[in-house]
C-alpha cells in the first residue's frame, strides 16, 4: 500500500482556499488600486535568482534565511527573499535606456526560512513600490502616501495604524557627534534594530563586539531617547509634505526605527498597528547605494515592501472574520426539460454583466436554495415547469427574501 502523504502544505507555506482568496483579493485589489492612483507602473520577474545576487553581508538576518540550491548544472540558485536586489539588477541591466525617475510596482511572492511566529511565514506576498533615480523627499512621501492609501482602501483608518519614520543619516550624524566613527555605524544599526526583540544588555554586548567602548554604548542608548526630528531636514520636509497631502495623521517620528537591511542610507520607516499587537505591516526607506553595490551606475532610490500576512491578520481582527459579500445570481432548474431555458437565461444574464452560477444538473428546490446560500449568491432564479409555460421566472433576493419577475 502506498505511504500516506501529509495533506498539510510544507511548514510555513500556505494554501489559499476560496475563502482565503476573498481576503487575498481584497488586499491585492487595494495594492493595485493605490499603485495605479499614485502612477506606479507594474513590473515582474522570476522567483528564482542567482544566489550571488541575494547573498548578504554577515549579520543580516535575511541572508541566513535564503532558500538556496544547486540546479542540475551546478548553478547556485535561490528563491528570492525580497524583490529589491532583483529590481536593482533589472534597472542596472537597462540603466542607459530607462527614463528616470522610475516608479515601479509589483506583488512578489517571497521566501524566507524564518522562525515561525505570528505574522511571519516562510512564504509571503510582498507589494513593492519603488522610485528609482530621485533625490527629492517627495519620493519618500509618495511611497508612504500610497501605502497609507492602500490601508484606507482596505477599510482601516489612521487610528488603526501609524507609520514610524526616522533617518539613518540623522542617526549616523548623532552617533558621529558623540564620537562614534562612521565605520562602526553599520554594526550599530544592526544591533539597534534588535531593540525590543532582545534585552538591552544583549544589545550592549553586540555594540561592544562592534568595537564600541562602554562610554560609546551609553551615548548610543542616550541617542535612542531623541524625541525631536527638527535637526533632520529630510524629516522636517517629509512631515510638511504629508501635511499638504493629507496623511500627516498617519506619521510619527520614532528614532528606534532602524530596519534590518543594511542597504538603507536615509529616511527609514515601518508601519505598525496602533495597539501594538502585530508585527510590522510594511517597511522601507531610501537606499541610494544599492545599484553601485551590484555594479550599476550610482542611482538614488526609495521604496517599500508591504506583506500580505500581517495586514490580513489585522483586517480580520478589526473588520470581522468574514470578507465575503453576496454577489451574482444562482440559476437552477427542477427537471431536465427546463435545462435549456436555464442555460439561455444564464447566457442572457452573463451578457448583461451579471456573475452567474448555473446549476449543472436538475435539483430539488431545497437543494438548489441551500447551495445558492452556501456560495453566497445575492439572487437566485429557480426554473420550474410552470415558469417555462408562463414565460416568466422569479428572481429571489437572498438577503431580503423579496421576489421580482423576469420575462424569458
Ligand atoms: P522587509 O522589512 O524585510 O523589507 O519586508 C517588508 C515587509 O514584508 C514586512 O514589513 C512584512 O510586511 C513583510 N514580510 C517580510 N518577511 C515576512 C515573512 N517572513 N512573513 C510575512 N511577511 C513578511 C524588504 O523586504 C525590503 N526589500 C522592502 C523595500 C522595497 N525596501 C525598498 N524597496
Amino acid at each position: 500500500m502506498a505511504e500516506k502523504i501529509s495533506f498539510e502544505p510544507p511548514r510555513g507555506m500556505r494554501d489559499f482556499y476560496p475563502e482565503d482568496m476573498v481576503w487575498r483579493n481584497k488586499i491585492f485589489d487595494a495594492f493595485r488600486a493605490s499603485a495605479e492612483s499614485y502612477g506606479f507602473e507594474p513590473y515582474d520577474a522570476c522567483v528564482v535568482e542567482s544566489y550571488e545576487l541575494l547573498a548578504r553581508k554577515a549579520g543580516e538576518e535575511v541572508g541566513e534565511q535564503i532558500y538556496h540550491f544547486l540546479d542540475k548544472s551546478e548553478r547556485h540558485l535561490a528563491l528570492r527573499a525580497e524583490m529589491t536586489p532583483t529590481l536593482a539588477r533589472m534597472v542596472a541591466q537597462r540603466q542607459k535606456e530607462l527614463a528616470f525617475p522610475l516608479k515601479w510596482t509589483t506583488i512578489a511572492q517571497c521566501f524566507r526560512y524564518e522562525r515561525m511566529t505570528k505574522g511571519r511565514k516562510r512564504e509571503h506576498y510582498q507589494w513593492n513600490l519603488d522610485i528609482i533615480g530621485e533625490d527629492s523627499t517627495l519620493a519618500e512621501a509618495e511611497v508612504i502616501g500610497a501605502a497609507c492609501d492602500a490601508l484606507k482602501r482596505m477599510g482601516l483608518t489612521s487610528n488603526d495604524f501609524k507609520v514610524h519614520v526616522s533617518s539613518r543619516k540623522f542617526l549616523g550624524e548623532l552617533l558621529a557627534k558623540s564620537g562614534i566613527a562612521p565605520e562602526k555605524h553599520a554594526q550599530v544599526f544592526l544591533a539597534l534594530d534588535k531593540r525590543g526583540k532582545m534585552p538591552d544588555s544583549e544589545i550592549a554586548a553586540m555594540l561592544r563586539d562592534g568595537g564600541l567602548t562602554d562610554a560609546d554604548v551609553e551615548a548610543t542608548f542616550k541617542i535612542m531617547d531623541t524625541k525631536s526630528y527638527e535637526e533632520c531636514p529630510e524629516l522636517v520636509e517629509l512631515f510638511a509634505i504629508a501635511g499638504e497631502a493629507g496623511f500627516a495623521d498617519c506619521l510619527v517620528f520614532d528614532i528606534a526605527v532602524i530596519r534590518g537591511l543594511s542597504y538603507y542610507t536615509g529616511v527609514v520607516f515601518e508601519c505598525f498597528d496602533t495597539a501594538g499587537e502585530f508585527r510590522a505591516i510594511f517597511g522601507g526607506g531610501r537606499y541610494d547605494n544599492l545599484l553601485t553595490t551590484i555594479g550599476g551606475e550610482p542611482t538614488s532610490a526609495v521604496g517599500l515592501g508591504f506583506g500580505d500576512v500581517v495586514v490580513s491578520e489585522l483586517l480580520k481582527a478589526r473588520l470581522g472574520d468574514s470578507a465575503k459579500e453576496r454577489k451574482g445570481v444562482a440559476v437552477g432548474f427542477m427537471f431536465p426539460g427546463e435545462r435549456d431555458v436555464a442555460v439561455k437565461l444564464a447566457a442572457m444574464l452573463r451578457a448583461s454583466g451579471e456573475r452567474v452560477d448555473l446549476a449543472l444538473k436538475p435539483l430539488k428546490p431545497k437543494k438548489f436554495f441551500s447551495r445558492a446560500d452556501s456560495i453566497e449568491a445575492a439572487k437566485a432564479i429557480f426554473v420550474g415547469p410552470d415558469d417555462v409555460e408562463k414565460g416568466v421566472v422569479k428572481i429571489k433576493n437572498l438577503e431580503t427574501r423579496e421576489e421580482s419577475e423576469l420575462c424569458i
